[in-house]
């Protein structure tokens, strides 16, 4: 089973329609970039899988999506547990304005009232290791967080994501404010995590999408033109549309 699945999605900004019959299907335990050309998309698509678009006014959405086979807009659906399952890392790191170590456990306190201190240490531990911020920053985690360095700042906001113990990760463009080094690091910890997480990226850099996705989807105008194995995408695309934006010959 797919861990998510749209079908016939639609979705309208009062009367712009935004996505056009997405149909589509995400892998457990694969990284799926979605790749097109700005204004396309993506990021609507993108918030749709933990109803981040119900925060905006106007939004319209139609059609089916289904996360672990659940249909996320059915009238029994729990947002606290969606968002938790469903977490998101966006382009400009955004940690809170508290230590690291609050920021880590700020989504557990949330989610839980009577959590032991005991606990909470482990996730702290088992979060920031996650992401490779552990040896780094175990002994400054009362510092301000808006100290780091953007990578670990971002490392950090997965790190936080981490700690609600979600399935999916959605990342749009978290890699935007990095430098190539810091990229490249970013890629190798996404490969690592995707043995315990679903991962969906958003990226307009089309290296990125080759190197680090399983499946890709190409998206145009509001509609997903093709969603494939990468490789296949990057090297035998079967739409004129996606070979002419891979190809960089995109108007
Ligand atoms: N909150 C919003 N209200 C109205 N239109 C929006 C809103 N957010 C995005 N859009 C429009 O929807 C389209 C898709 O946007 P987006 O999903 O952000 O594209 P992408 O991430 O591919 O650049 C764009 O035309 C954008 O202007
Ligand atoms: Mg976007």
């Amino acid at each position: 089973m797919a861990k998510i699945e749209t079908g016939k999605l639609n979705l309208w900004y009062g009367p712009f329609h935004a996505l056009k019959d997405v149909d589509s299907s995400f892998g457990a335990n694969r990284i799926t970039a979605i790749i097109g050309p700005s204004g396309c998309g993506k990021s609507t698509l993108l918030r749709v899988f933990n109803r981040m678009n119900d925060l905006i006014d106007g939004v319209r959405t139609t059609g089916k999506v289904l996360v672990d086979g659940e249909d996320i807009f059915g009238p029994n659906e729990d947002l606290v547990k969606l968002r938790k399952k469903v977490g998101m890392v966006f382009q400009r790191p955004n940690p809170f304005p508290l230590s690291i170590y609050e920021n880590i456990v700020f989504g557990e306190r949330i989610h839980s009232d009577s959590i032991k201190r005991d606990a909470i240490d482990e996730i702290l531990e088992h979060s920031l290791k996650s992401v490779l911020l552990w040896d780094e920053l175990k002994d400054k985690l009362n510092e301000p967080a808006l100290r780091l360095s953007l990578e670990q700042k971002q490392r950090l906001c997965i790190a936080r994501l981490i700690a609600v113990k979600p399935d999916v990760l959605l990342m749009d463009e978290p890699c935007s404010t990095l430098d190539p080094q810091a990229t490249a690091r970013i890629e190798e910890l996404m490969r690592e995590l995707k043995h315990n997480y679903t991962i969906i990226i958003v990226t307009h850099n089309m290296q990125q999408a080759a190197r680090v996705s399983d499946d890709t989807g190409f998206m145009l105008l509001g509609e997903l033109i093709e969603f494939g194995k990468t490789e296949q995408i990057f090297t035998a695309p079967h739409d004129k549309g996606t070979e002419d934006y891979i190809t960089g010959r995109y108007g």
